[in-house]
């Protein structure tokens, strides 16, 4: 097929010319479940924590990978990745929660975020989570009352900004010195931050992390961030005696959504990662820590396609012509808000040649609620099934009901089976939560 490297690793066309998907005709999926669909492929989603696994071992036998919920939190895909042996990182009490419902161990958890409330904090305090990413002096101070109040320990890590610019869109760099995220260098921060991490009663200061970005294809920047986080522990081990046993150097892998798109191999990023850190703690004269990564998007990415049913076609002659599909920003918000650039295809028209260019729209009541401009295809028509591949990550995970459309459903797909592992949400949802201005209506 044409569009092989942007789609999950089993795509193929099948002989009535449609979109199949590890034995799951998508057309078919669309009939059965409805449309907008989130199509996610097992394989894909077990295969790159493999992947990741087998790499990072090849290097060290100690290290940990730690899915990035946020990228896509679902029971079925942390129950996945924790039977693949991953560890897990929420960012907020619901991520918890999820995790937790889908049975991940406590100890296996990391909780992060810039502004985690007292009550999540507690909330995941009362379930013994494994380690807490401190992110500011007043989350430090509050964590270290709570801990303390219970009569607890708890293990930390302090969130560096480490003034490092990753490649990558504005809105997804999150290493540079004017971040909301962590603490900076300038100025003796990060050096104060560890200091009082280590003078907490309650705490235990085990290790640092930082993540520079996502959606990063070039693998500089990571041993740039290695380099900074070393210069901080051997500053800080020669003030204070700290010593650093884990190090967390964040998520960031890029995947391909268009074919210009050039990701680095899972095996290179390993190697910068954790060769990274050995040079630099041996050239240090300190012992090797534990290494950590927080991989979201390469995890989930490419194993989700969202197929649409394709409405409304106008064509303005000489300007564009705009196919309406039934989703679009509140499914996806991804173009709008970071210019992403996706891919597509009629998947009831896989074989025909893709002779038509057309800008794909979505239904929302903004003109910004474009998903893909300027995409060849088979020439279009209502009822169409058209898929943009490459939504697992970041898409289903910020949904809207904006318009009051209800989330789309989510389906599991492996070896010709396809179940359902979110359900389609329902207009009664949408107002199940509205309580009504006079009782009794
Ligand atoms: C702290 C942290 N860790 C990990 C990730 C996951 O990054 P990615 O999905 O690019 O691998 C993110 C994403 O923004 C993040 O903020």
């Amino acid at each position: 097929m044409t569009h092989t490297l942007v789609y999950p690793i089993t795509a193929r066309h099948n002989d009535a010319g449609h979109l199949e998907i590890d034995g799951c005709d998508i057309v078919g999926l669309a009939k059965t479940f409805g449309t907008p669909l989130l199509v996610y492929e097992e394989k894909s989603i077990r295969d790159q924590c493999r992947r990741y696994m087998k790499a990072f071992a090849e290097h060290t036998q100690d290290f940990e990978i730690i899915y990035a919920s946020k990228a896509f939190s679902c029971v079925a895909v942390a129950q996945m990745v924790l039977e693949e042996g991953l560890s897990i990182d929420v960012s907020s009490g619901g991520e918890y929660h999820v995790a937790k419902t889908a049975g991940f161990p406590a100890e296996k958890m990391f909780f992060h975020g810039n502004n985690k409330t007292r009550a999540e904090l507690e909330y995941a305090l009362d379930g013994g989570i494994g380690f807490v990413v401190i992110d500011s002096f007043q989350e430090l101070a509050m964590l270290d009352g709570l801990v303390g109040s219970r009569g607890e320990r708890q293990k930390v890590l302090l969130r560096i900004t480490p003034g490092v610019e990753a490649h990558t869109h504005s809105y997804i760099q999150t290493g540079q010195v004017d971040s909301k995220f962590g603490f900076g260098l300038d100025e003796g921060v990060a050096m104060e931050a560890i200091r009082q991490g280590m003078a907490a009663a309650n705490l235990d200061l085990i290790g640092l992390h930082a993540h520079i970005g996502s959606q990063i294809f070039e693998l500089e920047g990571f041993r740039r961030a290695i380099e900074v986080l070393v210069g901080l522990i051997v500053q800080a081990n020669k003030a204070y005696g700290f010593e650093c046993r884990y190090l967390n150097i964040g998520g960031g892998l890029g995947i391909r959504y268009t074919e210009e798109d050039t990701p680095s191999p899972i095996s290179d990023y390993a190697a910068v990662k954790v060769e990274g850190v050995r040079e630099e703690m041996a050239r240090a004269g300190l012992p090797m820590p534990r290494v950590l990564i927080e991989p979201g998007r390469s995890i989930v990415g490419k194993a989700g396609i969202t197929a649409y049913t394709v409405g409304t076609i106008k064509e303005i002659p000489g300007v564009r012509t705009y196919v309406s599909v039934d989703g679009g920003m509140s499914d996806n918000i991804r173009p709008m808000l970071y210019e992403a650039l996706y891919e597509g295809m009629l998947a009831n028209k896989a074989g025909a040649p893709a002779d038509t260019k057309v800008t794909v729209a979505g239904k929302h009541c903004e003109s910004s609620d474009i998903l893909i401009r300027d995409v060849a295809l088979a020439k279009p028509e209502p009822g169409d099934i058209l898929v943009m591949p490459a939504t697992g990550a970041y898409c289903y995970a910020m949904a809207s009901n904006y318009n009051g459309n209800p989330r789309p459903a989510v389906v599991l797909v492996n070896e010709g089976q396809a179940r359902v592992i979110i359900e389609r949400e329902s207009y009664a949802d949408l107002v199940a939560k509205q309580r009504p201005l006079h009782p009794g209506n």
